[in-house]
């Protein structure tokens, strides 16, 4: 199992660190937790050494016999900084070798993952922004920090992304996925649109957005820089993603088309309803006296993926498009001969196509899918979780865009 350094600074969010120890310990990892003297102000060495059964210092005068401060950053095989503030930020980036972490990001040639936290006002500064964008230039991974409740009664962007989600980040950089989406802008829309017919009742469909979350996480890991349009998602969200929430397809549509205009590639996962009631009732619909059920009339949707490479193809937009298409063999067709007809109806690069006879893929962890080129490749990915179809989409994507 891997080498990580868990490197903490000085944040009410240390806390939360205590959680990604268990994580990384109990996923069989070596854990080794490099605290900054702030963070000790926060979270007690005992805490650190108790949850990762190793001693733990902050400076490089201790045992120097041993060498930590060169000996820790060579023998990782990832460092994690969470929480990231910016005062560990601008040290990291200005190369500063002051105590027992800064020495270890300067030894450290694995890759290297930092959570930042921090007050909205510090996280917006030019001088953290063009921090980070050193960083990340170097190929570091600086996650975005989640938005919601800070220290405080105050909220916004600065608060460090949820244990699980650093964790999966982690993990994904240990699985050693090619930085080949560095620099790039990603759109990937993910779950099921409502059409709502009355305040209460809506027509919408199976899908559980598991597969553009997957997306998602895998364009992170890649270095992408990601927007996930998410429609009705009951997931949490990717560390790192900025997610736009839409309800209707009128929603998905609006929001993708406004963020394909920036991007290099849109990966459309998601579902949207094909239908929606021609109108929308403000009051709940009543059971009718007569006993009769009401007829509610519906009208087609725009088709999202088609306008999206309309759009491209008229502008100086440039995303490599992507489409899901869930099939079923049927008469007319085996289901590669209906996927190979969608794809050139709609036009895109990459056609991912899911055999959905007998309700499988939705909601579950892992699936087979075959991919699909406008060049006419077939490339079949066998049974597997979503994230490792989620990668392989994205090495086509990433060889497209060359
Ligand atoms: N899609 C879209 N807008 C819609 C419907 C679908 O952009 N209104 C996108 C989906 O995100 C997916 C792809 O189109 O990437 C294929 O969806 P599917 O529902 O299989 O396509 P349809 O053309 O609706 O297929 P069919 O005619 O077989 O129902």
């Amino acid at each position: 199992m891997s080498e990580i350094v868990l490197g903490v600074s000085g944040g009410v969010a240390a806390y939360k660190a205590a959680l990604l120890v268990r994580l990384f310990t109990e996923s069989g990892h070596g854990v080794t937790v490099v605290p900054t003297e702030a963070a000790l102000e926060f979270v007690g060495r005992a805490t650190w050494e108790a949850l990762s059964g190793r001693p733990v210092q902050t400076g490089v005068f201790e045992h120097v016999h041993e060498v930590p401060h060169v000996r820790l950053g060579q023998n990782a095989d990832l460092v994690v900084v969470a929480p990231a503030t910016a005062n560990t930020l601008a040290r990291a980036a200005a190369g500063m070798a002051e105590d027992l972490l800064t020495n270890t990001l300067l030894t450290a040639r694995c890759p290297v993952l930092m959570a930042p936290a921090m007050h909205t006002e510090m996280w917006e500064h030019a001088a953290t922004r063009a921090n980070v964008a050193t960083l990340r230039d170097r190929g570091v991974s600086v996650l975005d920090p989640a938005v919601g409740r800070l220290t405080g009664s105050d909220s916004g962007a600065g608060r460090l992304p949820e244990p699980e989600q650093i964790a999966a980040a982690a993990f994904a950089l240990l699985a050693g996925h090619p930085r080949d989406l560095a620099g790039r802008q990603v759109v990937v829309t993910a779950g099921g649109t409502r059409e709502y017919l009355d305040p209460v009742r809506y027509l919408g469909n199976r899908s559980s957005g598991l597969q553009g979350i997957a997306l998602a996480e895998a364009a992170i890991a890649r270095g992408a820089s990601v927007t996930l349009v998410a429609a009705n998602v009951s997931l949490p969200a990717p560390a790192g993603a900025q997610v736009v929430e839409v309800v209707s397809t009128e929603d998905l549509r609006q929001a993708t088309l406004a963020h394909a205009e920036r991007a290099d590639a849109v990966v459309m996962a998601a579902a949207p309803a094909d239908f929606r009631p021609v109108s929308f009732a403000d009051a709940k619909i009543k059971k009718r006296a007569d006993g009769q059920a009401p007829t509610i009339e519906l009208a087609l949707n725009p088709d999202i993926l088609v306008e999206v490479v309309r759009q491209r193809d008229a502008s100086s937009a440039v995303p490599v498009v992507v489409g899901f298409a869930a099939e079923t063999g049927d008469a007319q067709g085996t289901v590669l001969e209906h996927a190979r007809a969608k794809l050139a109806r709609k036009g895109c690069e990459l056609l991912v196509v899911n055999d959905v006879s007998d309700g499988k893929v939705f909601g579950r962890h892992d699936s087979e899918a075959v991919i699909l080129s406008a060049g006419g490749e077939t490339h079949e990915v066998p049974f597997g979780h979503k994230s490792a179809l989620a990668h392989e989409i994205w090495r086509h994507v990433a060889t497209l865009l060359g």
